[in-house]
């Protein structure tokens, strides 16, 4: 199995108090910052635009993935690079030019990833699967936090696995994960864990160690 990782969502924290919500998370295990880019228009939400994530990767000690939620992604793509964004995933469905969008992120040397809404077919992706770093597979409708995880995702899980076959590519879930369901997430072959409102709801430390328990728990099984 391929190494997990869980993510906060920074679109999960109160936003008001960015600093409390934020700084727990520099003492624990965490590397990666899950954070939403929403255009109004692909999805019903507007979320940091590429100012504002620029902004935050000068004061935040973590690696970004930038999942956009943005039509015709690849105008923002570089400047998402040249602010130090690490990990970019685009839409399927935000682009006729996937490839194109993909070659983009990994040319200008970031990791590219693949986004598919829940109702997306994981066949949509064949073509670029030697092309790509990982895939995000929704859990919910994208464009706003605490929905409730769609359960039939677990059986795309799957067959985004067999899909994937030998190659290198991790697969994160994105939508309703919590310390209820992410072993379920894992055993369904999902290894990257994105996390927004269980996150920063009550005690960090406390959520982070309940995910960090149930995933460990889901390993064994
Ligand atoms: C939703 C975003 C998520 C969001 C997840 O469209 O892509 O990253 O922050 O939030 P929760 O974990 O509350 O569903
Ligand atoms: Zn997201």
């Amino acid at each position: 199995m391929r190494e997990t990782k869980i993510m906060p969502s920074l679109f999960g924290a109160d936003i008001s108090k960015l600093k409390e919500e934020v700084s727990p998370l520099e003492n624990l295990n965490i590397d990666i910052l899950h954070v939403d880019m929403m255009d109004g228009t692909f999805v019903p939400n507007i979320a940091f635009g590429p100012t504002q994530v620029a902004d935050l990767k000068k004061v935040l000690p973590f690696q970004f993935d930038v999942h956009m939620m943005v039509e015709n992604p690849e105008k923002f793509i570089p400047v998402l690079i040249e602010a130090g964004v690490e990990y970019i995933s685009i839409h399927q469905e935000a682009t006729i030019h996937l490839l194109r969008g993909i070659q983009l992120i990994k040319q200008l040397g970031a990791k590219a990833g693949v986004v598919l809404n829940p109702g997306t077919p994981v066949e949509s992706i064949k073509m670029v699967l030697d092309e790509i770093d990982y895939v995000l597979l929704m859990t919910v409708n994208p464009g706003l936090g605490g929905q409730k995880l769609y359960v039939p995702i677990y059986k795309k899980i799957q067959d985004m696995k067999q899909l994937i076959g030998d190659r290198n590519i991790d697969i994160q879930v994105d939508g309703g994960v919590n310390a209820e369901n992410i072993a379920d997430c894992y055993q369904a072959g999902a290894n990257w864990f994105v996390v927004g409102s269980f996150m920063f709801s009550g005690n960090t430390k406390e959520n982070l160690t309940a995910l960090e328990e149930a995933l460990n728990k889901g390993e064994l099984e």
